[in-house]
Protein backbone atom coordinates (compact mmCIF):
# COMPACT_ATOMS: atom_id res chain seq x y z
CA UNK A 1 0.00 0.00 0.00
CA UNK A 2 1.41 3.62 -0.68
CA UNK A 3 2.41 5.48 2.40
CA UNK A 4 2.16 9.23 1.94
CA UNK A 5 2.17 8.79 -1.50
CA UNK A 6 5.60 6.56 -1.93
CA UNK A 7 5.09 2.50 -2.90
CA UNK A 8 6.12 0.27 -0.09
CA UNK A 9 9.26 -1.78 -0.97
CA UNK A 10 9.07 -4.93 0.28
CA UNK A 11 11.65 -8.34 -0.02
CA UNK A 12 10.74 -10.93 -2.82
CA UNK A 13 12.44 -13.98 -4.35
CA UNK A 14 12.88 -14.64 -7.54
CA UNK A 15 15.23 -17.61 -8.74
CA UNK A 16 16.58 -18.24 -5.33
CA UNK A 17 17.78 -14.26 -5.49
CA UNK A 18 16.64 -11.54 -3.26
CA UNK A 19 15.22 -7.88 -4.72
CA UNK A 20 13.67 -5.19 -3.62
CA UNK A 21 10.20 -4.59 -5.22
CA UNK A 22 7.20 -2.35 -5.19
CA UNK A 23 4.29 -3.84 -3.09
CA UNK A 24 1.22 -4.28 -5.12
CA UNK A 25 3.04 -3.83 -8.77
CA UNK A 26 2.54 -6.87 -11.02
CA UNK A 27 4.90 -9.06 -11.24
CA UNK A 28 5.30 -9.67 -14.31
CA UNK A 29 6.69 -5.80 -14.44
CA UNK A 30 8.64 -6.46 -11.57
CA UNK A 31 10.75 -9.01 -13.51
CA UNK A 32 10.77 -6.79 -16.48
CA UNK A 33 12.50 -3.79 -14.68
CA UNK A 34 14.81 -6.36 -12.80
CA UNK A 35 15.55 -7.90 -16.56
CA UNK A 36 14.45 -11.04 -15.79
CA UNK A 37 13.15 -12.58 -19.03
CA UNK A 38 9.29 -13.83 -19.34
CA UNK A 39 8.16 -14.23 -22.17
CA UNK A 40 4.51 -12.58 -22.23
CA UNK A 41 2.00 -12.20 -25.16
CA UNK A 42 -1.56 -10.74 -23.31
CA UNK A 43 0.10 -8.58 -21.34
CA UNK A 44 -1.18 -4.64 -21.87
CA UNK A 45 -0.52 -1.95 -18.80
CA UNK A 46 -3.50 -0.11 -19.34
CA UNK A 47 -5.72 -3.07 -18.85
CA UNK A 48 -6.89 -5.13 -16.22
CA UNK A 49 -4.57 -8.50 -16.10
CA UNK A 50 -6.52 -11.10 -18.56
CA UNK A 51 -4.22 -14.52 -18.07
CA UNK A 52 -5.15 -15.89 -21.47
CA UNK A 53 -1.78 -16.26 -23.33
CA UNK A 54 -0.48 -18.42 -20.86
CA UNK A 55 3.33 -17.65 -21.94
CA UNK A 56 4.48 -16.04 -18.85
CA UNK A 57 3.48 -18.86 -16.58
CA UNK A 58 5.74 -19.29 -13.32
CA UNK A 59 6.07 -21.19 -10.33
CA UNK A 60 4.79 -19.61 -7.30
CA UNK A 61 6.65 -21.23 -4.32
CA UNK A 62 4.35 -20.99 -1.23
CA UNK A 63 5.30 -23.44 2.12
CA UNK A 64 7.61 -25.57 -0.13
CA UNK A 65 5.46 -26.25 -2.64
CA UNK A 66 5.27 -24.44 -6.21
CA UNK A 67 2.33 -23.50 -8.09
CA UNK A 68 2.28 -22.48 -11.79
CA UNK A 69 0.57 -19.32 -12.09
CA UNK A 70 0.54 -16.69 -15.15
CA UNK A 71 3.42 -13.89 -13.43
CA UNK A 72 0.79 -10.73 -14.96
CA UNK A 73 -1.75 -12.32 -12.76
CA UNK A 74 0.16 -11.68 -9.71
CA UNK A 75 0.77 -8.77 -7.23
CA UNK A 76 4.10 -8.45 -5.68
CA UNK A 77 3.61 -8.88 -1.55
CA UNK A 78 6.32 -9.47 1.03
CA UNK A 79 8.35 -12.67 0.85
CA UNK A 80 6.64 -13.47 -2.61
CA UNK A 81 9.21 -16.34 -3.99
CA UNK A 82 9.31 -17.25 -7.52
CA UNK A 83 10.91 -19.67 -10.24
CA UNK A 84 10.96 -18.85 -13.71
CA UNK A 85 13.65 -21.09 -15.19
CA UNK A 86 12.25 -24.39 -13.64
CA UNK A 87 11.95 -27.69 -16.20
CA UNK A 88 8.74 -27.24 -15.57
CA UNK A 89 8.03 -23.90 -16.80
CA UNK A 90 10.25 -24.48 -20.17
CA UNK A 91 8.37 -27.24 -20.70
CA UNK A 92 5.11 -25.78 -20.42
CA UNK A 93 6.30 -22.46 -22.33
CA UNK A 94 8.25 -24.47 -25.73
CA UNK A 95 4.77 -26.40 -25.31
CA UNK A 96 2.77 -23.45 -25.72
CA UNK A 97 5.31 -21.99 -28.27
CA UNK A 98 4.91 -24.87 -30.72
CA UNK A 99 0.86 -24.73 -30.32
CA UNK A 100 1.19 -21.10 -30.75
CA UNK A 101 3.51 -21.77 -33.99
CA UNK A 102 0.87 -24.34 -35.14
CA UNK A 103 -1.89 -22.14 -34.87
CA UNK A 104 -0.20 -18.93 -36.48
CA UNK A 105 2.59 -20.39 -38.87
CA UNK A 106 3.01 -16.83 -40.50
CA UNK A 107 2.72 -14.62 -37.79
CA UNK A 108 6.75 -12.99 -37.28
CA UNK A 109 6.37 -12.33 -34.09
CA UNK A 110 5.19 -15.85 -33.00
CA UNK A 111 7.89 -16.99 -34.73
CA UNK A 112 10.82 -14.47 -33.09
CA UNK A 113 10.06 -14.63 -29.42
CA UNK A 114 9.87 -18.79 -29.93
CA UNK A 115 12.92 -18.85 -31.69
CA UNK A 116 14.55 -16.88 -29.16
CA UNK A 117 13.53 -19.24 -26.21
CA UNK A 118 14.91 -22.20 -28.87
CA UNK A 119 11.51 -22.94 -30.19
CA UNK A 120 11.42 -23.40 -34.04
CA UNK A 121 9.47 -25.97 -35.05
CA UNK A 122 6.32 -27.48 -34.12
CA UNK A 123 5.00 -31.21 -33.73
CA UNK A 124 1.35 -30.02 -33.81
CA UNK A 125 -1.05 -29.25 -36.83
CA UNK A 126 -3.40 -26.62 -37.28
CA UNK A 127 -6.88 -28.28 -36.76
CA UNK A 128 -8.97 -26.98 -39.74
CA UNK A 129 -12.52 -26.38 -39.08
CA UNK A 130 -14.75 -26.66 -41.82
CA UNK A 131 -19.06 -25.11 -41.25
S1 LIG B 1 1.07 -12.23 -20.54
FE1 LIG B 1 -0.41 -13.60 -21.30
S2 LIG B 1 -0.97 -14.79 -19.59
FE2 LIG B 1 0.48 -13.39 -18.82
Amino acid sequence: MPVNGRKRMVTITINKNQYLAEEGEIFLLTAMRLKIDIPHLCYEKALDPYGSCRLCMVEVVTCGKTEMTPACTIKVHNGLEILTDTPEVIKHRNILFELYLAEAPKSEVIKEMAAKYGVTKTRFLKKIVHD
